[in-house]
């Protein structure tokens, strides 16, 4: 329940934020740069500091898919939760297509690993919860959420209820729910963490689809290797003890991500070098 209440505070945060306005919606848009400079993150306790951020230097340019790996406790979740503007940064900046990050905002959309979606609404309610805080027209929202039932193939499943979906179906609709909102930007924080093997397969396939069909830029947040080089243009890997970016790597793969590239050897010879990198 908390996620479902944190999710849920996303969203209407983000449809009372500055810049959400249908004008600027309907505008041509560019979609989607980020850009984080000298960023320190420092939690506060009564007795002490943790520095869970150094100095963290990372563009995400453009309709770019970006994954995140590291260590447990790396600050990994930290740094999506600044990006999102759900956590505050000690120092430095945060940017997207030039503006300051100052808050939750509905252009930056934000899936997490937990089932975040409000059980007492229907998949269509849940997908049209965000357009409808912002005010849209019920024929609008209809547009909208029959758009994304297309996309994440469930329109079957318009009028049940998320216990009546399976673990992968249920983060289809959050990502949809996400979508909804016409985000320039997704946030994923380990979206498929929980799912089962085959799921996780099927779900990185229709992210891709749904990427390159919307158009937005991807921060994805993984513990799976293999799961980031499959997904990824680019791989940022970070290191604990203060949180920072250790490499990042470029994915060398062709753009068309089927499941033989996982047997290509410039694949198995990323995933080396990244596990080797991760153990130390
Ligand atoms: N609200 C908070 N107050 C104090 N410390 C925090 C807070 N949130 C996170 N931390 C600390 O900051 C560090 C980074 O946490 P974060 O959740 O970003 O890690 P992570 O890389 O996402 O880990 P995981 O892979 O386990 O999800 C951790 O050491 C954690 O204990
Ligand atoms: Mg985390």
């Amino acid at each position: 329940m908390e996620a479902v209440k944190r999710e849920a505070n996303y969203d209407e945060q983000s449809a009372n934020a500055k810049g959400s306005t249908r004008a600027k919606e309907l505008a041509v848009v560019p979609r989607g740069e980020i850009v984080i400079r000298g960023l320190h993150k420092v939690y506060e306790t009564k007795k002490s500091q943790f520095e869970a951020l150094k100095n963290i230097d990372l563009s995400i340019g453009t309709n770019e898919f970006v994954t995140i790996v590291g260590p447990s406790g790396c600050g990994k979740s930290t740094l999506l939760r600044i990006v999102a503007g759900l956590d505050e940064l000690t120092d430095g900046s945060v940017t997207l297509d030039g503006d300051e990050v100052i808050g939750p905002g509905a252009e930056r959309g934000m899936v997490f690993q937990g089932y975040t979606l409000f059980p007492w609404l229907t998949v269509r309610e849940n997908i049209e919860y965000g357009p409808k805080l912002k005010g849209i027209s019920t024929l609008e929202r209809r547009a909208i959420s029959n758009h994304f039932l297309k996309v994440i193939k469930l329109e079957a499943f318009a009028s049940a209820y998320p216990k009546q979906l399976s673990g992968g179906m249920k983060q289809r609709v959050a990502i949809a729910r996400a979508l909804a909102n016409r985000p320039k930007v997704l946030l994923m924080d380990e979206p498929f963490g929980a799912l089962d093997a085959q799921t996780k397969l099927e779900m990185q396939e229709m992210l891709l689809e749904v990427w390159e069909k919307e158009k937005t830029t991807v921060l994805f947040i993984t513990h799976d290797i293999d799961e980031a080089i499959f997904l990824s243009q680019r791989i940022v890997v970070m290191g604990a003890g203060p949180g920072r970016i250790l490499k990042t790597f470029d994915v060398e793969l062709p753009d068309k991500r089927t499941s033989e590239i996982r047997e290509l050897p410039e694949f198995l010879a990323l995933k080396r070098e990244l596990g080797q990198l991760l153990k130390h």
